[in-house]
């Protein structure tokens, strides 16, 4: 039994799972808002004052003591500085009173590990939606970056188009619900290559909400143009590499209307499609603690590393 502990965002999350990855524990607690976004220093009070009962919790849940876990992993990063280090010291001090072994892992990679795992996939590609990250992944010889954002990740362009509208945050599930009353109207759609840039479609959703345009319909269309751009890399990520086999994770990966999409797409070329679990899609300790089984021999030097790219694990 390994234990996970996420601590990158907003998310300060404890979970246990075994060597064949069955999830005995997941506990976590996020920090939402109802008005604008979140600074670090709140965040970090935030995990502070709920990282022991959510440690109790997941020991609870899994009905082990901390004697039983054999080893613990904490995110090193990649993430927002000042939040990664509460999670490193929460997890060297439990390393330390019960002589554990101490696994820091990338946070990207436990996103992709957690569904590669779930899937049982051979050759996959990936596609990491969340609020930082957008990208296009492979592993031949290590992760490579086939293709990602020129600027925001798609979660985080939700969320600001949710600021904007006063949805709170997060705004992804809400444009979500809002989506499904709305019309199709065209909106900036920016693929270049393997990449994509979400910014022009950022600012025209916004300067059409100021005129006056309805949730609604932008809610609708800004999803649609974002899917589809992904959808579109997706699919020639996967005629590159002669994958028939494609990975959705991350916390975007919760949306039905873009699985849907990206279901379609796979199911036109023969290939699979696997979406994983909303309650492991998003930022959670099981995937942590997965990671952390897999990387349990292999020598890692680093402490934490707020930019830390997938290239480099
Ligand atoms: P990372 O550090 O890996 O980038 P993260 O901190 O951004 O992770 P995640 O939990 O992976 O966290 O993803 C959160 C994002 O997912 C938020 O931006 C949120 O708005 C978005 N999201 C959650 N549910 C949905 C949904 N149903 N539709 C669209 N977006 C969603
Ligand atoms: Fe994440």
């Amino acid at each position: 039994m390994i234990l996970g502990i996420e601590s990158t965002a907003h998310t300060f999350g404890v979970g246990i799972v075994t060597s064949d990855c069955e999830v005995l524990a997941n506990e976590k607690e996020q920090l939402t808002s109802t008005v604008g976004g979140l600074i670090p220093n709140e965040i970090v009070d935030h995990h502070n004052r709920v990282k022991h009962n959510v440690l109790t919790r997941a020991l609870r849940k899994a009905n082990v003591t901390m004697e039983q876990v054999e080893a613990i992993s904490y995110s090193a990063g990649p993430g927002i500085d000042p939040v990664l280090w509460v999670g490193y010291h929460f997890a060297s001090e439990l390393a330390q009173r019960y002589s554990k072994q101490l696994i820091p892992v990338n946070h990207a990679a436990a996103h992709l590990s957690i569904g590669e795992a779930l899937a049982n996939a051979k050759n996959p590609v990936y596609l990491y939606v969340s609020g930082v990250n957008t990208q296009v992944i492979v592993y031949k010889d290590g992760y490579r970056v086939l293709g990602e954002t020129f600027d925001i990740g798609l979660g985080n362009m939700l969320d600001k188009f949710g600021r904007e509208a006063e949805l709170g945050f997060p705004a992804g599930p809400k444009i979500e619900q809002i989506a499904k009353q709305g019309q199709y109207i065209e909106l900036p759609y920016t693929v270049k290559g393997m990449d994509v840039s979400f910014s022009g479609l950022y600012s025209k959703s916004l300067q059409l909400l100021q005129k006056g345009e309805s949730i609604e319909n932008l809610s609708y269309s800004l999803q649609e143009t974002a899917f589809a751009m992904l959808a579109e890399v997706a699919e020639r990520a996967m005629a590159h590499f002669e994958s028939n086999e494609l990975i959705l994770v991350g916390g975007v990966g919760a949306n039905k209307r873009f699985c849907g999409m990206l279901d379609v797409m796979c199911q036109e070329r023969g290939a699979t499609f696997y979406a994983v679990p909303i309650s492991l899609a998003g930022d959670q300790g099981a995937m942590i603690a997965w990671e952390g089984y897999k990387r349990r021999n292999k020598e890692c030097s680093v402490v934490v590393d707020a930019r830390w790219r997938l290239e480099r694990y």
